[in-house]
């Protein structure tokens, strides 16, 4: 019986393009070009073909096992090339090291300097960026077109109070509205701190941004003392600048405290600062104005705050001397700490 010679040609392109490995591969060289492959076969029977038919199988057997070796050799580089493709992974080479990004210098050190008030036992609370008129400057005895309110200059939105008719709401200009809005929530005894972003018009330049962090300190008692605030702000200081540091409070005026200081340092840390007195936070002995603005009974209770630009300390600390640099997103400045 004569051969389908074209469907074994259509066969053979078929088992050699499905043929997935070398393995299979074998297999369709072996069915077709092994001792009992169908090639093979093909001359077996030549033997006892007619001869007129001879010539035609000859040919034929010739054809298919030409073809054979052809895709075979063929799919065989295929096979090969998807290989080295596959093996592209080497997985002994070390691994490509992904780059870890570091905690901002500015939360790091609000973070170092809350854990300091932590340990003493001091609580964090926040308060909104997004603040009235009333808690940024009149709870705090800071009275409308009161001229210190001049030192906290302020944006204000466009969004009206819904609270005060005909004012608007504010971005808070520092911390101390915080003061207020916890003692509305909290009976005394309390010690908190209050670290957040305030918001002041200022000119950008080296030591002035529009926008920056505080952190507040409040406590409040029935027997609270300037004492305590020494003693509280001088451990505070030794913890976090170092046991060598030399202090001093200087009498100075804020609305909301009375009596007021601010803290000058002298320390080793500050590099090329030697024997310079350098302000780091202004504080005093709570108002009794703010007292009656949070709703505490007058004479009941008296309390200590403070106040401190986190840049302000980051910058002395570390030696950095354009508050422009915490903003700017430089990664080879923040990978620094
Ligand atoms: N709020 C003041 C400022 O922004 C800082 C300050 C001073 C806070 C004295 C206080 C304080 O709590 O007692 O400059």
């Amino acid at each position: 019986m004569p051969l389908d010679i074209e469907k074994i040609k259509i066969d053979l392109r078929r088992a050699t393009a499905e043929a997935a490995d070398d393995k299979m591969l074998e297999t369709v060289r072996l069915g077709f070009l092994g001792k009992k492959g169908i090639v093979a076969q093909m001359y077996v029977g030549l033997a006892t073909a007619l001869p007129e038919e001879k010539k035609l199988i000859g040919k034929e057997a010739n054809e298919i096992r030409q073809l054979a070796e052809e895709l075979i050799a063929e799919r065989k580089i295929f096979l090969g090339q998807q290989n080295k493709q596959s093996n592209a992974i080497d997985v002994t080479l070390p691994g490509i090291v992904s780059p870890l990004g570091t905690r901002h210098l500015i939360h790091q050190t609000m973070d170092e300097i809350c854990d300091v008030f932590e340990r003493m036992g001091f609580v964090i609370q926040r308060g909104p960026e997004i603040e009235r008129e009333f808690y940024n400057f009149s709870a705090l005895n800071i009275p409308l077109d009161h001229p210190s309110r001049d030192s906290f200059d302020t944006f204000y939105l466009d969004e009206a109070d819904p609270l005060t008719p005909g004012r608007n709401l504010l971005l808070r200009s520092h911390t101390s509205p915080g003061q207020v809005r916890v003692m509305q929530k909290f009976k005394p005894p309390l010690a908190v701190i209050i670290p957040g972003k305030v918001y002041r018009p200022d000119a950008l330049d080296a030591s002035h941004s529009f926008m920056f962090h505080q952190i507040e300190g409040l406590l409040v008692g029935k027997q609270v003392t300037f004492s305590d605030l020494k003693g509280l702000l001088t451990t505070f200081c030794q913890k976090y600048f170092g046991e060598d540091v030399v202090m001093r409070f200087r009498p100075h005026f804020f609305p909301f405290t009375e009596p007021s200081a601010e803290v000058d340092i002298q320390s080793n840390i500050f590099k090329g600062r030697a024997g310079k007195w350098l302000e780091i936070l202004g504080c005093g002995m709570v108002h009794p104005k703010v007292f009656e603005a949070a709703g505490y009974p007058a004479g009941e209770y008296c309390g200590l705050a403070f106040g401190m630009g986190v840049e302000r300390i980051a910058m002395l600390k570390h030696g950095i001397g354009d508050i422009r640099t915490f903003v700017e997103n430089d990664v080879r400045f923040l990978k620094q700490y």
